[in-house]
């Protein structure tokens, strides 16, 4: 079975992307990883937070990234250090785990920048090239919670950051995006004019829980399950036969079931953290081997003829699909559960 598959203009072996996470923060989890069948691998990412950090320790002053508040710094390690030859450590060990994982594995790594505003950080893109990243995933999280800036002055800035990092360099870039957008379809249209070669659906979030005892907000992660998968599967079908950039399935992938239903909706790479963490790194070549077994039952010749065989079809209204798919499935719950009547 054909598996082969092209994602932000890298010909891959078959779909299965082992993305950011805790096995892709050393190059022992990056080296078993492709041992264990991922196609391609997203390293963790470098924060914007920690490249200011740096910078303003060593220079004492910040004169570059004057719209984030100080306050998240101190969620990150603090690093006084600056190396002899003006590096810092931080970065400086992400691109030697850069460099160290290019060189372990034969198939493409990608480096991830994680960040929210317009800022000198975007220029370590350069060196992520540099260091041999096959491509860049700008992971950008910028959540106003200030209720200032408007819904295009946020997609505006998305916008900004992808163009001024594509201008820096050569390598394909992806964005990894949240789906709190009012018009979700325009930006990623504006992402895709902005420079974007492929569009990762989506970003998992991790708001706090609260603990009562201590009656604090507290931090945590959580892993994802498969109904986490829905909402960007729903996005890519909906996407997919307008959008010429490539398109990432992101979240909720825990079985090869789930990796064949995002190949339908029009995934061109189906990417997973949790199923790996939990499963171990071998797991990667299970999705694939379901997947190579699921295509065969259903009689496809190659996973190309597979995808997007669900995706909305031109002669469909994107709009309307939402909405008569949201009252169906309301009327349905309401046929099933009845309707309450007091004793
Ligand atoms: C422990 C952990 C660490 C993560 N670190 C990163 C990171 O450094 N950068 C990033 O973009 N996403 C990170 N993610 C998010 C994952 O890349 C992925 O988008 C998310 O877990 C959804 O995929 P899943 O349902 O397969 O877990 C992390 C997730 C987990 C669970």
């Amino acid at each position: 079975m054909d598996l082969s598959t092209s994602y932000m203009g890298l010909t891959l072996a078959h779909p299965i992307v082992a993305s950011a996470g805790p096995l892709t923060q050393s190059v022992d989890g990056v080296t078993a990883l492709a041992r264990g069948g991922a196609a391609a691998i997203v390293l963790h990412s470098l924060f914007e937070e920690q490249i200011r950090q740096e910078r303003a320790t060593a220079l004492e002053l910040e004169v570059e990234f004057d719209d984030i508040n100080a306050e998240g710094l101190s969620y990150f390690p603090s690093v006084p250090t600056r190396l002899p030859n003006d590096e810092d450590v931080t970065t400086r060990s992400y691109l030697s785990l850069l460099s160290k994982a290019v060189e372990a594995v034969d198939v493409p790594v990608i480096a991830s920048l994680n960040g929210a505003t317009m800022g000198g950080w975007t220029t370590f893109a350069k060196k992520m090239e540099d260091a041999g990243a096959a491509g860049l995933e700008l992971n950008i999280y910028y959540v106003p919670g200030d209720g200032v800036p408007t819904g295009v002055e946020v997609e505006d800035r998305h916008c900004a950051i992808v163009e001024a990092v594509k201008q820096s360099i050569t390598i394909p870039v992806a964005v990894k995006l949240s789906p709190y957008f009012s018009s979700f379809g325009q930006v990623a249209r504006r992402l895709g004019d902005a420079g974007a070669d492929a569009l990762v659906l989506f970003n998992r979030f991790y708001q706090p829980d609260i603990d009562l005892e201590t009656m604090e907000a507290a931090p945590g992660i959580e892993f994802s399950t498969p109904f986490d998968a829905r909402l960007p599967r729903t996005w890519i079908s909906t996407l997919r036969r307008t959008t010429k950039e490539s398109l990432a399935g992101s979240s909720g992938v825990h079985s090869a079931a789930d990796v064949v239903k995002y190949i339908l909706a029009g995934a061109d790479v189906v990417m997973t953290t949790s199923a790996l963490v939990e499963n171990g790194p071998g797991f990667a070549a299970v999705l694939r081997d379901g997947l190579d077994a699921w295509l065969s039952r259903a009689g496809f010749a190659s996973l190309a003829e597979a995808r997007g065989k669900l995706a909305l079809s031109d002669d469909i209204d994107a709009t309307d699909y939402q909405r008569q798919g949201y009252v169906a499935a309301l009327q349905r719950a309401k046929q099933m559960y009845g309707s309450f009547t007091a004793n």
